[in-house]
């Protein structure tokens, strides 16, 4: 074992600070059942609870133990000012609502003396749930006074946010220096299933799509992982151009295309499937006019939006073949539906093969995003919560937050009796 594990280590009874992310997205709407009369103002919602509902587990076994949890999370880049509309105290109505026997306590501050006071003198009735971590610009500067103050709230630390394990912030890091610190269910979750990807079983095919075109380090662990990559999105337009073809109006830069250039030189690049088609636009706008081109036929005036019916045929050929599938970045512009059209036929043909020999991981932000859109989530073996976490992951990176946990291990694994 390289750290504590919720089941093994003695929780009892013990108040508990949960570093989780709900760095979820929150949008301004009606609350179900309020009459428009009683309704002032538009409240604020969470726009997408699947960070929140990926930690119930945890949080559930730490009540079924009578802990008293401290919920800790940031939310967005506030950069250490006090940012209303990043207030924890949006989260409470979602909270309150997995949780209907217990009260969601919302502290206006996270550390402190009143802070302490409150959770001291309450309860494992209540869940309290600390004002967002980055309102103190020492929780991303690692600051270990900060850190000591959060340590001051409880007795052990679990840390259930592998979304925000890749940076070495205050509440994943240098806080695991001044407590036991036990990984979450959710953590552990997302370390065993990504770690598939890394130790696949084959065929493994890897999709790469994507707006971003900065994912060098991630290419080349597919190249060491993967039988074949499939690409999409942005990214295949560097490697179009690095081919000398045409790209048009469609999204490209001079460093992509230049190191697609070098990475096509290499002999691994023969795993590479490229597009053999396009849905291109004739301006970069929703309602755009529509046409589906070969991929050597785009003209200057289009611009190219998403992979073509040919080529999601091909990559289906590949798919079907494999037994472990790793998708990182969307294959078209899916915030528009016409050119969502392959991201949605991909992840639909996910849900036809057979679960029990195919693994199937989605990572990053905008692929959750996606799935979580057009409701595809369930068709993969494991969809990640964490966005540049899993990235990092994914292209063989070390985690400060999870390195912290492992040094946390050995520094306490002598005091703390855990159960075998
Ligand atoms: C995320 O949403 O990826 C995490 O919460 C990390 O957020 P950050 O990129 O602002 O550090």
């Amino acid at each position: 074992m390289y750290h504590f594990t919720l089941p093994t280590f003695p929780l009892a009874g013990k108040s508990v600070l949960v570093r989780v992310d709900y760095n979820v997205p929150l949008h301004k709407g009606k609350v179900a059942g309020v009459k428009r009369k009683q309704l002032e103002n538009e409240v604020t919602l969470v726009a997408d609870t699947r960070r929140i509902l990926a930690t119930l587990p945890t949080l559930r076994y730490l009540l079924e133990k009578n802990c008293k949890i401290i919920l800790a999370t940031h939310i967005g880049r506030p950069e250490g000012k006090i940012v209303p509309e990043l207030s924890t105290r949006l989260l409470v109505p979602a909270l309150q609502e997995l949780f209907p026997r217990r009260k969601i306590v919302w502290l206006n501050d996270c550390i402190g003396e009143e802070v302490r006071k409150k959770i001291s003198e309450g309860s494992s009735k209540e869940i309290f749930l600390l004002e967002n971590l980055r309102f103190y610009k020492e929780e991303e500067k690692n600051n270990a006074f900060f850190a000591h103050a959060l340590a001051h709230l409880a007795e052990v630390c679990v840390n259930d946010a592998f979304a925000v394990s890749h940076r070495e912030h205050a509440s994943v890091h240098a806080l695991t220096k001044y407590l036991p610190s036990v990984a979450g269910f959710l953590l552990e979750k997302e370390l065993g299933e990504l770690s598939k990807a890394l130790h696949p079983k084959k065929p493994a095919v890897w999709i790469m799509g994507g707006a971003k075109l900065n994912k060098l380090s991630l290419m080349l662990q597919a190249f060491k992982k993967a039988d074949r990559i499939l690409v999409g999105g942005a990214l295949a337009f560097a490697f179009l151009k690095a081919r000398g073809f045409s790209t048009g109006m469609s999204k490209t830069d001079r460093d992509s295309v230049r190191q697609a250039k070098r990475i096509l030189k290499k002999s691994f690049s023969r795993k590479i499937v490229l597009p053999k088609d396009f849905v291109v636009a004739d301006t970069f706008s929703s309602t755009a006019k529509t046409h589906i081109v070969p991929a050597n036929n785009i003209q200057t005036n289009q611009v190219g939006l998403d992979i073509g019916p040919e080529t999601i045929t091909l990559f289906e050929k590949y798919l079907r073949q494999a037994k472990t599938i790793v998708w990182n970045g969307p294959l078209g512009y899916y915030e528009w539906v016409k050119f969502a059209g392959a991201t949605k036929a991909i992840g639909k043909f996910m849900g036809t093969l057979d679960s029990t020999y195919v693994t199937s991981i989605a990572g990053g932000g905008e692929t959750a995003e996606a799935l979580e859109k057009f409701h595809l989530v369930h068709n993969f073996t494991h969809v990640s919560t964490g966005g540049g976490a899993a990235l990092e992951f994914l292209s063989g990176e070390k985690l400060p937050g999870i390195t912290a946990l492992e040094k946390n291990f050995r520094r306490w694994s002598g005091k703390v009796k855990i159960k075998s």
